[in-house]
């Protein structure tokens, strides 16, 4: 085969295999007063276009920043990214800019947990919508006013005409939420970066933009990376859960494994922690002890000191995820000593 024969043929069998992001040994320091916080450690995972990775972790672990670094919106100057991010076969790390304003909106779109960080509270939800989908799609006004209606209608917004004519601060918590999941999706992303979108809310209205939002990933084919600090969430939104602990992946892998059948200490004492039947709504601060100091790192597990299970290897360094299953991996010396049932 010559060497044009093997181009051609590169991009179909690629696209199949391709993972739309792929994040290699993301590492996310910042300078402080304080000292350099570690804040991400050595992240790696690949996300498959249309599923949704559930991000699990207590306050502090690191979910933000590692969202944010896939965006590119950490602050400049005081932070440094190391590693790699490669969405859709292109590396954002060492990407312009100007380019990188291109994707973020049409490509990749994020929601917070305060909707007022998106949503600007001196134009209304209408003309919020619409100028995003003329500036991406360079439609007409009238057809993209239109457009704007039918997400305020996908994200099942009462009375959306009229809605359109609101001003953020006129809607309640919930449409506020629901009119940012339709500004993020206005121009059908590729990947979608959710940081705690439901946390703020009550129980019922959180329940009901979770299943919105499922629905509408469906819909649309959409990948999403969704961060949350609780159990019940993660279980009904991921495909693939990810556990993070001190700016690491502790344990990854199919959503069912990672949540019925944890494999690692620290996972295992998360669902021990978490009551069943009202899983919804806990705080991840049940296990002993306090998080690790991230400008103060122990060198070898994070976890160690809290950990029932540790060893003195465990404080020596060294550990890597390993795998334990059909995608499933642990980042535990024990279990990759032992077997995963050293501690059942
Ligand atoms: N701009 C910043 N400068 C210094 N430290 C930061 C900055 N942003 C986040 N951090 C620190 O990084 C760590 C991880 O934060 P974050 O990702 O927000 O945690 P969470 O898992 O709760 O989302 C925390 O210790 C936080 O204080
Ligand atoms: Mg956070």
């Amino acid at each position: 085969m010559n060497r044009q024969t093997l181009q051609a043929d590169a991009p179909l069998s690629a696209t199949a295999a391709t993972p739309l992001l792929s994040v290699k040994d993301l590492a996310v320091r910042f300078a402080t007063r304080e000292g350099v916080v570690e804040a991400v450690n050595g992240v790696n995972f690949n996300l498959a276009r249309g599923e949704v990775l559930g991000i699990l972790g207590e306050s502090g672990s690191g979910k933000s920043v590692s969202l944010r670094a896939i965006m590119g919106i950490l602050p400049r100057g005081r932070t440094t990214v190391t590693g790699s991010i490669n969405f859709d076969g292109h590396e954002l790390l060492s990407m312009p800019e100007k380019e990188l304003d291109r994707l973020r909106g049409p490509e990749i779109a994020m929601i917070f947990q305060e909707p007022m960080t998106a949503l600007d509270p001196v134009f209304t939800v209408g003309e919020q919508i619409a100028e995003t989908i003329v500036r991406h799609e360079g439609v007409d006004w009238s057809t993209a006013n239109a457009r704007a209606k039918n997400f305020l209608e996908m994200v099942r917004i009462p009375s959306p005409e009229r809605r359109l004519q609101a001003y953020p601060h006129e809607m309640s918590g919930g449409m506020r939420q629901r009119a940012m999941i339709a500004l993020a999706l206005s121009c059908k992303p590729k990947l979608l970066l959710a940081d705690e979108p439901t946390t703020a809310l009550d129980v019922t209205v959180q329940i009901q933009i979770i299943l919105l939002l499922r629905e509408l990933q469906r819909e649309l084919g959409m990948a999403v990376i969704f961060v949350t600090h609780d159990v019940g969430v993660a279980s009904e939104i991921s495909d693939a859960v990810a556990v993070m602990y001190g700016g690491r992946y502790m344990e990854h892998g199919p959503a069912e494994n990672v949540l019925l059948a944890p494999n690692h200490p620290y996972t295992h004492g998360l669902m021990n922690s978490t009551v069943h039947g009202s899983m919804r709504g806990q705080r991840l601060d049940t296990i002993p002890g306090l998080p690790p100091d991230l400008a103060n790192l122990p060198k070898g597990c994070p976890f160690a000191a809290r950990c029932g299970h540790a060893i003195p290897e465990c404080e020596q360094g060294g550990i890597a995820l390993s795998a334990v299953g059909k995608n499933h991996f642990s980042a535990c010396l024990r279990v990759e000593k032992e077997g995963r049932s050293f501690f059942a």
